[in-house]
């Protein structure tokens, strides 16, 4: 039995606007029962139009940013003014055009020593689950900095880990699957045809209820058992028949 609901749309600005959707959604019920929206964000070109919308005029301003705690669930191991930092994309594209204090915005210190930024920042991350990770996928089926074979992706004890990229900038800080699984939600954003045979190997693999396959976008399974899938039609041609 499949634990993803695919929310499929047209193009990738649909999708970003949904998922923005989502996202104020699960932050005004968070707000509510809890007080606080402990997100994480994925880093990547994907959610950049997600940032932009939820800083628009029309949402950002019904948004109450003082609620939002927001982490990340992985980094470069570069300074946050680098071109390929996740937190300046989010910066830009999103932090710098809202009324978001600066302390809610827990950043990854990609400037300091590997085992140092990990420490760091498993020790302000904590151990109370967050309310929804948001996560992209890479071609090979990797999720956060979490990709195929590594120590990082067998990791079971630590939160937040030094990782590995096959692709520049190739060290990384990342959140594990324990974190990544412990969150109570879980949306990834996947657009543009370059995704849609991996997204399509998952999306069967996630129907299988037995052994998950290698591939890190398998095995993100939070403890609600769902997982949110918005992607386009260039991800996703064909309906997936439910599982
Ligand atoms: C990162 C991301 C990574 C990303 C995928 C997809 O730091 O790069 O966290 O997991 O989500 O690589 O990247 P695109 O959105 O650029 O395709």
């Amino acid at each position: 039995m499949t634990d993803a609901i695919i929310h499929s749309h047209p193009d990738a600005d649909a999708v970003a606007a949904a998922a923005a959707e989502h996202l104020a959604e699960a932050a005004r019920r968070a707000s509510a029962e809890r007080g606080r929206f402990r997100v994480a964000l994925s880093g990547g070109n994907t959610p950049r139009l997600l940032y932009q919308r939820l800083a628009s005029p029309e949402l950002g301003a019904a948004i109450d940013w003082r609620r939002w705690e927001i982490f990340f669930s992985d980094e470069r191991k570069v300074p946050p003014d680098d071109a390929h930092s996740n937190y300046r994309m989010a910066s830009v594209a999103w932090f710098s055009r809202v009324a978001l204090p600066a302390a809610s915005v827990h950043r990854i210190e990609g400037e300091l020593d590997g085992a140092q930024a990990a420490a760091r920042y498993e020790a302000e991350l904590g151990e109370q689950p967050l309310d929804l990770v948001l996560l992209g996928m890479g071609e090979d089926g990797h999720t956060a900095s979490l990709f195929p074979g590594t120590p990082a992706l067998a990791e079971r004890e630590r939160r937040v880990v030094q990782a590995k990229s096959p692709v520049p900038p190739h060290d990384r800080i990342s959140m594990t699957l324990r974190a990544l699984n412990e969150a109570r939600a879980v949306v990834f954003l996947v657009t543009g045809t370059s995704k849609s045979a991996r997204l399509a190997q998952v999306l069967a693999e996630r129907a299988r209820a037995s052994n998950p396959s290698d591939l890190p976008a398998s095995q993100v399974r939070p403890r609600s058992n769902t997982v949110h899938f918005y992607v386009d039609r260039a991800a996703l041609p064909e309906p997936i028949e439910p599982g």
